[in-house]
């Protein structure tokens, strides 16, 4: 071999090497976490309480109007756009329909799918507020990124926002504000007690979930409520649903991979 390609070589693989380490480092972390958890895990899920999608809309609508009987004549017919397909998509809209968000807060942008769901099916003076680090955000971040999330940081041939402003009506386009930043570094003050509803859909690790949670509460009104993504799908959002639960009523959504977090007054 080339004696400066050698060198070069060299080079290079000195300054990945903080990176290396750093990945290996918090890959051997996540994993002693699952394995010095996995009994808290086990015995953790066990105790949510979990309810089919038709219950958690009618215990979401108690929470939120708790002096407006459910009522039975609603329809829970709904549109989905044609690249919005499932069970959850449907529910988010349900969701955002029968709670009648004046404000939603989302953490987790990517490319606006879920976004454009909240547009589609709140009041027409609802605003919404989407948070994701920077499109040419290099890091670092305030917490650990797992490996698993590379992928929705990297966004790999899609960008950021891009689905956003597409909406057929641009009254709806309208109602939807990005914003930039690493979740648990964001300046939420203009936020605050503000939102009925907070989307947590960001990083999955154990770190950000709680940290995510802990800003999501203090954007609140007085009955507004948190929905966690990918609860039963990613170790750090289930073992986070689970801590949360000593403190506040957490319930899982059946079928889905959402959580609802309905907070305790301290
Ligand atoms: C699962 S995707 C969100 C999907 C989106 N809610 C949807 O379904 O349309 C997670 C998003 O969280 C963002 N994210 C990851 N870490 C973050 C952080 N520390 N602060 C803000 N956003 C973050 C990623 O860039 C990614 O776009």
């Amino acid at each position: 071999m080339n004696l400066s390609l050698a060198i070069a070589r060299w080079r290079v693989s000195l300054k990945t090497f903080p990176a290396l380490l750093r990945d290996a480092f918090n890959y051997i972390r996540f994993r002693r976490m699952i394995f010095h958890r996995k009994d808290i895990l086990d015995h953790g899920i066990a105790q949510i309480e979990w309810v089919n999608p038709r219950q958690a809309l009618e215990r979401i609508h108690h929470y939120r109007f708790p002096d407006t009987p459910w009522p039975e004549q609603q329809s829970l017919a709904i549109e989905l756009a044609p690249d919005c397909d499932g069970l959850e998509t449907m529910l988010l809209g349900l969701i955002c329909r029968i709670s009648h968000p004046y404000a939603i807060f989302e953490i987790g942008t990517y490319e606006g799918r879920t976004a454009n769901v909240f547009a589609l099916h709140s009041p027409p003076e609802c605003k919404i507020f989407t948070l994701d680090l920077p499109p040419d955000f290099s890091g670092p971040t305030r917490f650990a990124i797992e490996r698993g999330d590379r992928k929705w940081l990297s966004k790999e041939g899609t960008a950021l926002g891009c689905r956003l402003g597409k909406l057929p009506y641009k009254a709806d386009n309208r109602k939807i504000e990005q914003l930039f930043g690493d979740s648990a570094a964001f300046d939420y003050t203009p936020y605050r007690g503000r939102m009925d509803l907070v989307f947590v859909d960001g990083a999955h690790s154990y770190d950000y979930v709680m940290s995510d949670v802990e800003n999501a509460l203090t954007l609140l009104t007085p009955r507004g409520f948190i929905l966690l993504h990918d609860f039963l799908t990613h170790a750090g959002v289930t073992l986070a649903a689970i801590v949360l639960r000593q403190r506040h009523d957490v319930v899982h959504i059946a079928q889905t991979s959402f959580a609802v977090l309905f907070p305790k007054q301290p």
